[in-house]
């Protein structure tokens, strides 16, 4: 059985207290949501103390946006595991093509943030995608098949995640189309040994079109940007039809 992840990606946004405000008028939404999904946030390290107190008892579960591979050392800016799993983060967001466009993220970083997280007992969610340039030269499946290869070497597929996010809808409002989303999900899949692997779309997830994603058959949940900002379009995402 395929788990249903729907997470929030909340990027480089949100003070505490602009995080604090978020979940007050977040989780008194959450009362008729079913059972079977499974709600991350995904904020800024900044945010994790203030969340994790006040998340505890929820059934909202907290994430990160980077794992650093080493257990501790001269690496300034980044963050190990072990402090992560102290403020009771579960899941971290991996290769995200931001971190890979502008933070020099390669496949063998994401390979060796992949198995840094794992051996901390947190969830990565493996980011893939094309990009615009990538797509119309007609590399898209090849692109992607090779970023999993190359980034899932050596990785637990039985605790992991993978978001599909086409780097060109990407906070654009240009969504993919949801059959096309479907299909490099489900090519996504056949690269895979665990079949149960919950693979997310993401770029430009919102209110008025997660209903239809939702209703692709190998799509298991959503990789949600700039829609996870306020609490009632989060809302309404993970309440999708
Ligand atoms: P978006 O971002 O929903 O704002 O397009 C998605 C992501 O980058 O994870």
């Amino acid at each position: 059985m395929r788990k249903i992840v729907i997470a929030g990606n909340w990027k480089m946004h949100k003070t505490q207290a602009e995080s604090l405000e978020f979940l007050h008028g977040f989780l008194k939404q959450l009362d008729e949501t079913p059972d079977d999904r499974e709600i991350v946030l995904c904020v800024p390290f900044t945010a994790l103390g203030a969340l994790s107190k006040n998340l505890h008892g929820s059934r909202v579960r907290l994430g990160a946006q980077n794992v650093h591979w080493e257990a501790s050392g001269a690496y300034t800016g980044e963050i190990s595991g072990a402090m992560l799993t102290e403020f009771g983060v579960r899941y971290v967001v991996v290769g995200h093509s931001e971190r890979r466009q502008f933070f020099g993220e390669t496949d063998e970083t994401v390979n060796l943030r992949l198995k840094a997280a794992q051996n901390h007992g947190l969830i990565p969610i493996l980011c893939v995608g094309e990009s615009k340039q990538q797509r119309d030269a007609g590399e898209t499946e090849s692109l992607i098949v090779g970023q999993l290869q190359a980034d899932l070497e050596g990785v637990d597929q039985s605790q992991l995640v993978i978001a599909y996010e086409p780097i060109w809808a990407i906070g654009t409002g240009d969504t993919c189309e949801t059959l096309e989303a479907n299909r490099i999900t489900a090519l996504i899949r056949s690269q895979l040994k665990n079949p149960d692997v919950p693979i997310q779309y993401g770029g430009s997830v919102k209110p008025d079109n997660i209903d239809e994603i939702m209703a692709q058959p190998d799509i298991d949940g959503a990789l949600v940007g700039g829609a996870s900002l306020t609490p009632d379009s989060f809302a309404r995402i993970v309440n999708y039809q």
